[in-house]
């Protein structure tokens, strides 16, 4: 199996090397538009390979998308990550810019890829990489829901003192601050949360999930990758793999859940098709409505792209 990884800044380089030593694919491609600097983390992770043992071959190149050609799973992290006081919208002219040239060069040289996207505002460079890719929704997705669920569990797991390996939770809807918990499908070994903690707590773990990349970037002056390079190698892994994953991921929803022609994050399985199924939760009224607010926010900024054009 061959996975491209396009930005080979914090979060590509992290996702390359996760892809790399736990050998999720046999070759691992990086690219970036920065002279040397794919070649060279490229060369950094292969070398890491005597000491850790994997024999994933990793090869880096400026803007030379030949190297690219026949991946069955691109990943796209090119763009500008947020700085201290932007939104994640404020980036969207840009990277939408980024993200269009990228995927034309990824898909002239391999047509059958599937394509996670990772550059923000995510929902809509999602739809970018879509509009570029021409590919069927299924094969055009974006990485969102692991992450901001694994912050969730991880936050539940300190609180608990328990195992984030037994945390099981999804969250719903846009990538950001109009994000859909739904506490009422989190449990611990089985059992649901909300017998384990009090409301109030609950509460203010999911407050501080729905700003989790915020209070990253506000202690770093940059965006996260550790866990977001690694919550999409988890979705190329079910992906080279055929592992059938059930993960909330972003895609264009038609119809499911009554929304049409937007993109968010809703559970699927995840499979050597892509998207091979969108799960349709019973969801209750607030959250519905949550559902709903959410949308309106992708929406707006689906909108701005499109007057961009
Ligand atoms: N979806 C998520 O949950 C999530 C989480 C973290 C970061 N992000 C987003 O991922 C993106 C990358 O973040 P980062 O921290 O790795 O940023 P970074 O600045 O460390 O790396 C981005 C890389 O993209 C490269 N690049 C820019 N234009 C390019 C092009 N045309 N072709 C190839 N490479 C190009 C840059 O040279 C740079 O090396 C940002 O948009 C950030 O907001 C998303």
């Amino acid at each position: 199996m061959k996975v491209t990884v396009v930005g080979a800044g914090n979060v590509g380089a992290t996702c390359a090397d996760v892809l790399a030593y736990r050998e999720i694919a046999n070759e691992v491609v990086l690219v970036d538009i920065k002279e040397g600097v794919a070649e060279g983390k490229a060369l950094d992770i292969w070398q890491k390979a005597p000491i850790n043992l994997y024999d994933t071959r990793t090869v880096g190149v400026t803007n030379d998308y030949t190297k690219t050609a026949g991946s069955d799973v691109v990943v796209i992290t090119s763009g500008l990550p947020r700085k201290p006081g932007m939104t994640r919208d404020d980036l969207i002219q840009t990277n939408a810019g980024i993200v269009k040239i990228v995927t034309e060069q990824v898909i002239e040289h391999s047509p059958e890829a599937i394509i996670i996207v990772v550059s923000n505002p995510l929902d809509v460079m999602t739809y970018q990489a879509h509009l570029s890719s021409k590919l069927p929704r299924t094969k055009v997705m974006g990485m969102a829901g692991i992450l901001d669920t694994a912050r969730y569990r991880a936050f539940l797991a300190e609180a608990l003192n328990v195992s984030p390996k037994d945390i099981q939770a999804v969250l719903m809807g846009g990538h950001g601050d109009t994000m859909v918990p739904l506490p009422r499908y989190t449990t611990v070994g089985g059992i649901p949360v909300t017998e384990l903690i009090d409301e109030e707590t609950l509460d203010a773990i999911i407050e501080r999930t729905k700003f989790g990349g915020g209070e990253l970037v506000k202690l770093m002056g940059t965006s996260a990758w550790y866990a977001p390079g690694s919550a999409a190698a988890q979705m190329v892994e079910a992906i080279v793999r055929d592992q059938k994953r059930v993960f909330p991921v972003c895609i264009k929803l038609d119809g499911e859940y009554g929304i049409d022609d937007c993109y968010l994050g809703v559970p699927v399985i995840l499979g050597k098709n892509g998207i091979e199924k969108v799960i349709e939760l019973d969801l209750n009224e607030d959250e519905k409505a949550l559902l709903q607010s959410s949308r309106t926010h992708v929406k707006e900024v689906m909108a701005v792209l499109e007057n961009l054009k």
